[in-house]
């Protein structure tokens, strides 16, 4: 089995690779990235030399290059995580967010259609339903709930998921689309809150909270991410969409709070910034159809998720402290310098 990763380099991409390689060591495993900002080699360093593994830079964008590749490496499955991936760069700049999110899927899907594949498999997103109200405790996002996005990061999400239910009913392309809540664990970029709030704590900065830190998200580890993705490959139905989720839902304040009190720093350092502009309110997931189908229940549950993602950010700083010291510090200014 020879599967192409696109966006490996980045953080759930990373955990997925090395997933697999614990899990089957046995299948070839290509990453595809374009390193961009979010992408570090330093990431897979693990990996690198290992046996079956393959590391390309490029982007999913390149039509002539991802033919290139189809053609020379012939991949059984593709996995695309490779995406613009955070909200508020994509309120800052959207046009690279369709340009990846969308054209890229779509040179993906035409690379699959003329190489063929036993399967694609879209990494998509909750974010995909837009949001829930607070005084709902009720409601979740099931696989049936219509796509009604906010930024322009979930709508381009949410047009690749289209595109992929289109190359799958119109050319019969072996589509899977998986749709995952907030993921943490280790080797998420530090702008994403949990580790930009572990990192401004070990330097005693403010904390920048949006609004009042009511805006709920529903949590997982990024192993168990990883599991599903996997289950979904062996066991997924094609044409199938499968919501993933761990039923963790939690106020941004209160994971700011449980951050400090993991690294015994003081609440002052909480600062309520002005809130992100359309901030949807609520993620909650329905996992029940990925249970019942195929068995899959997230492992880790939060307490321990949280304090094995604080201790990997405290050993491991070489890695965060080189990525906040570059292109990081003029993003930071620009979101928060004046907010
Ligand atoms: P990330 O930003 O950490 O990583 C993205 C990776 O894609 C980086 O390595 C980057 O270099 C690469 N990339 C970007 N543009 C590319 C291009 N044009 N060609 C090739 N590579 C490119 O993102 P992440 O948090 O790991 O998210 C991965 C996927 O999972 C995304 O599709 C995202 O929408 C989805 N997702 C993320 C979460 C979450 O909580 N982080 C939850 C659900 C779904
Ligand atoms: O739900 C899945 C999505 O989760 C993924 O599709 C996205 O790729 C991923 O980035 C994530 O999106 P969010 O916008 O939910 O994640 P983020 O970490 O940016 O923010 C989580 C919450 O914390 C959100 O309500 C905004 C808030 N926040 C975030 C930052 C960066 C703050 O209050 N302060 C901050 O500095």
């Amino acid at each position: 089995m020879k599967i192409l990763v696109t966006g490996g380099a980045g953080f759930i991409g990373s955990n997925f690779i090395f997933y697999m390689r614990r899990k089957h060591p046995e299948y070839e495993l290509i990453c595809l990235d374009k390193l961009t900002y979010a992408g570090n080699m330093e990431t897979l360093a693990s990996v690198m030399d290992g046996p079956s593994f393959k590391f390309i830079r490029g982007d999913i964008a390149d039509r002539e290059a991802v033919y290139g590749i189809f053609e020379a490496e012939k991949p059984d499955v593709v996995v695309n995580f490779a995406a613009e991936s955070h909200v508020d760069r994509s309120i800052e700049n959207p046009a690279v967010f369709l340009e990846t999110n969308v054209m890229g899927t779509q040179a993906l899907l035409d690379a699959c259609r003329k190489y063929g594949v036993q399967r694609y498999h879209q990494v998509s997103t909750d974010e995909v339903y837009g949001d829930l109200p607070l005084d709902r405790p009720d409601l979740f996002f099931t696989e049936q709930t219509p796509l009604h996005t906010s930024s322009p990061y979930s709508a381009s999400k949410a047009a690749a998921d289209l595109l992929c239910n289109a190359y799958q009913r119109t050319y019969g392309l072996p589509i899977t689309i998986s749709r995952c809540s907030n993921n943490y664990g280790p080797y998420q970029f530090p702008e994403k809150l949990i580790p930009l709030m572990i990192a401004n704590a070990l330097a005693d900065k403010p904390l920048p909270v949006y609004g009042e830190g009511l805006n709920v998200r529903d949590w997982l580890y990024v192993e168990d991410h990883c599991a599903a993705i996997d289950l979904i490959l062996e066991k997924g139905k094609v044409g199938q969409v499968y919501n993933i989720g761990g039923h963790n839902e939690m106020r941004n304040i209160d994971i700011v709070k449980r951050i400090l009190s993991l690294l015994d720093k003081p609440e002052s350092l909480i600062t309520y910034v002005t809130d992100r502009k359309g901030h949807d309110m609520r993620y909650a997931i329905d996992p029940s159809f990925i249970h019942r189908e195929l068995g899959w229940l997230p492992e880790t549950r939060f307490e321990d998720g949280i304090q094995k993602t604080v201790r990997w950010y405290l050993e491991n700083r070489d890695w965060w402290e080189n990525i906040i010291s570059g292109e990081y510090q003029s993003y930071y200014e620009r979101m928060y310098g004046k907010r």
